[in-house]
């Protein structure tokens, strides 16, 4: 691995060696093991255009957890605000001897872009763009499927709500598809999944106690209003009647299904209360398994491991 900005075009293996790295960091630190060398004299730039709380923070825990030298740029407080364009801070900020940039933007190939303009010896990490990919996402959602199910083969994985604008999902389901699941199925009204659904390797449902049925893992996501127009925007009351998913409705699902969020979650939209903080819910096991996926994918695109993909 040189950068990692998307999971289409890897292969079932190269996924399979990174949930074992990961596995074996999240080892290391449950035998208090928190900090090894491998990155370290290497400096990392978190540059962050959009919100986050869950990727930033576990990206720079696991940078720390490497040894690297970890720089939270402020957007907001940035010469980006005086006008200065995308390549001209990635430019100057390589003058500063970066090794590394995890990018997060509103603008889908955002981070291609920028993998394509700095200097080969710098690794670039998609933590998300736009409504294209949220790659190392997805590999922390299949560790922490890994890990409740032990397996891919066989599974059925619904996910949920608005797949259209979600750059989640389009990892999700290119990630569980190459690992191998069963099927990969998506449940939402028409107006939320994307034209090309029927090309994107799923079964898509409409009706959501019918899509639950017999699932092993269900993964709900939030209504991405920033990305949509607001004269389309859904009533989130008709949204969490149609589609929310309740204690009643996750019967539908296995007795042993886990319940995923990527986060952030909202309460009586698309989830329950009593669902996100119930039994069957893994939304916080799925941010404490970012850092060791980041981890890994941290020092597979540093030291090269994993071939050049
Ligand atoms: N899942 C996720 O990307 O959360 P944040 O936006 O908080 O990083």
């Amino acid at each position: 691995l040189k950068h990692f900005l998307s999971i289409e075009g890897l292969s079932r293996e190269l996924l399979t060696e990174i949930l074992d790295t990961a596995e074996s960091f999240a080892g290391m630190s449950e035998h208090q093991v928190k900090k090894v060398p491998l990155l370290r004299g290497k400096t990392i730039v978190n540059l962050f255009f959009e919100n986050s709380t869950r990727t930033r923070a576990t990206f720079e825990l696991a940078a720390a957890r490497l040894s690297a030298d970890v720089m939270n740029m402020n957007i907001a407080t940035s010469s980006t605000a005086k006008g200065e364009s995308l390549l001209d801070t990635i430019h100057n900020l390589e003058a500063m001897h970066v090794d590394m940039f995890v990018v997060r933007h509103a603008l889908s190939g955002a981070a291609h872009f920028i993998a394509q303009h700095v200097a080969p010896h710098i690794s670039v990490i998609n933590a998300g763009d736009g409504q294209h990919a949220h790659p190392t996402q997805a590999m922390l959602d299949m560790y922490t499927i890994r890990q409740y199910k032990q397996r891919f083969e066989g599974l059925k994985v619904a996910i949920v709500g608005d797949i259209l604008h979600s750059r989640v999902a389009r990892s999700q389901i290119v990630a569980l598809n190459t690992l191998g699941v069963a099927e990969v199925r998506v449940i939402a009204p028409k107006t939320l999944l994307p034209a090309q659904v029927a090309s994107m390797g799923v079964v898509a449902v409409h009706d959501m106690d019918e899509g639950l049925d017999d699932v092993d893992v269900v993964i709900m996501l939030r209504l991405q209003k920033e990305r949509m127009n607001s004269a389309f925007l859904p009533s989130e009351s008709e949204f969490f009647r149609c589609f929310g998913l309740t204690e009643a409705r996750l019967q539908r699902a296995k007795p042993d299904a886990v319940v995923m969020h990527p986060g952030p979650i909202n309460r009586g939209v698309e989830i329950a209360s009593s669902v996100a903080d119930g039994p069957q819910s893994v939304i916080l096991q799925q941010v404490s398994n970012g850092i060791s996926v980041r981890m890994a994918i941290m020092s597979m695109t540093m030291s090269g491991q994993g071939g050049t993909a």
